[in-house]
């Protein structure tokens, strides 16, 4: 009898694990074409996946801030107008080693060209699980999938979480744990910059707002034909700044004036964008802009997001010093969390979330 219920176990755990491993589009890319369920509506589809590698993305030279005598408020200048114009900058010169970038890149691309079986053992839907890999958006619940595979993790303070994270690679914890006390550094810097820049005090995101650090890694295998499916949609960020390594493989596309923009690959470079909280920090004088991700048929593309969110229980409001009777508050108090639940609820739809913090 109990041998019986344990091979009963046993087989629907080995099916539970197929299942998911099902659900990985590692495990059956390379054999068919693009399956229904990933087929977007025409109407939603990218309708032209090439546009043009826009050189508009503002490049910003931050050599300029490591070296004494050199200009800082320009700088400072060309940020605050980047992203109040775009949302978006690249950031050149920004003092991450290039071995660090390197070492990163070749580790996350190794670890989606492991056998989808060790994946798919860290898969889960459950958003509450510290570690997980998963794929698309909502599995689930959603009409039709996105061409994507995930591994996520929080990163900060890297001692409570480190043990946690994926045992292969093999060099896997000591690569990733570099890069993101690295990663963090740069991010920290950047938002003393835009504070320096807004005129608010420089550690203004020190004291919860920016203590949360997500690490994201995207996998978008090639894919059959691009034309058809979506790597990421429209969306916007719900946190305060997102750092992001694209390697070499352009996919990358940001909304702007009523169109797509390709962001273009340049070697070493992290894509910066602000999330919604710099939006409504700001007063709106600062930009999260939306963006997505459409695939390629001739190379898969693997990017490592880095993520700077609030605890969960912050409060966010725009910035007192930022509000007068001339620019009253745009948006009202809230906890980060709600935030968080209406930014999932909604889809990651910018404007009906934003909706329901307006005043
Ligand atoms: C994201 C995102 C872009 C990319 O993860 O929120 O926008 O190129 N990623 O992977
Ligand atoms: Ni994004």
């Amino acid at each position: 009898m109990l041998s019986l219920i344990n091979s009963t176990n046993h087989m629907s755990l080995r099916c539970i694990s197929r299942l998911k491993m099902e659900k990985l589009i590692s495990s059956w890319v390379n054999n068919q074409s693009v399956p229904e369920s990933y087929i977007f509506p025409l109407e939603k589809r990218p309708s032209d996946v090439a546009v043009p590698t826009s050189n508009k993305i503002p490049v910003v030279d931050l050599g300029g801030v490591h070296c004494r005598g050199c200009d800082q408020a320009q700088v400072i200048n060309q940020i605050l107008r980047a992203s109040e114009e775009f949302g978006f900058f690249q950031l050149v010169n920004h003092g991450v080693p290039e071995k660090t970038i390197h070492d990163v890149m070749s580790v996350a691309e190794e670890f989606f060209e492991m056998p989808v079986e060790e994946r798919a053992k860290l898969y889960s839907d459950d958003r509450n699980q510290i570690v997980r890999v998963n794929t698309s958006i909502d599995y689930n619940n959603e009409d039709v999938h996105f061409w994507r595979e995930n591994l996520r993790h929080p990163c900060h303070p890297l001692e409570k979480f480190v043990h946690l994270w994926p045992e292969k690679p093999s060099r896997y914890r000591d690569v990733i744990g570099t890069y993101s006390v690295e990663v963090r550094g740069l991010a920290l810097r950047i938002l003393e910059l835009i504070c320096e820049g807004l005129g608010l005090e420089r550690d203004y995101f020190s004291n919860g707002l920016g203590s949360t650090q997500l690490m994201s890694i995207n996998h978008y295998p090639k894919c059959p034909d691009p034309t058809l499916t979506l790597g990421l949609p429209k969306h916007c960020d719900p946190n305060v700044i997102t750092l992001l390594l694209q390697g070499e493989v352009c996919g990358l596309q940001v909304f702007k004036d009523g169109e797509w923009m390709a962001v273009e690959a340049l070697p070493n470079a992290f894509v910066v964008n602000l999330g919604q909280q710099m939006q409504i920090i700001s007063n709106g004088q600062l930009k999260s802009v939306e963006h997505r991700v459409v695939t390629n048929s001739t190379a898969s593309r693997t990017t490592i997001v880095t993520f700077i969110h609030p605890d969960n229980g912050s409060i966010i409001a725009p910035a007192s010093t930022l509000v007068d009777v001339r620019s009253p508050p745009l948006y009202r108090a809230f906890q980060f969390q709600d935030f968080l639940s209406a930014h999932f609820e909604k889809s990651g739809d910018k404007e009906s979330t934003l909706e329901l913090f307006k005043l």
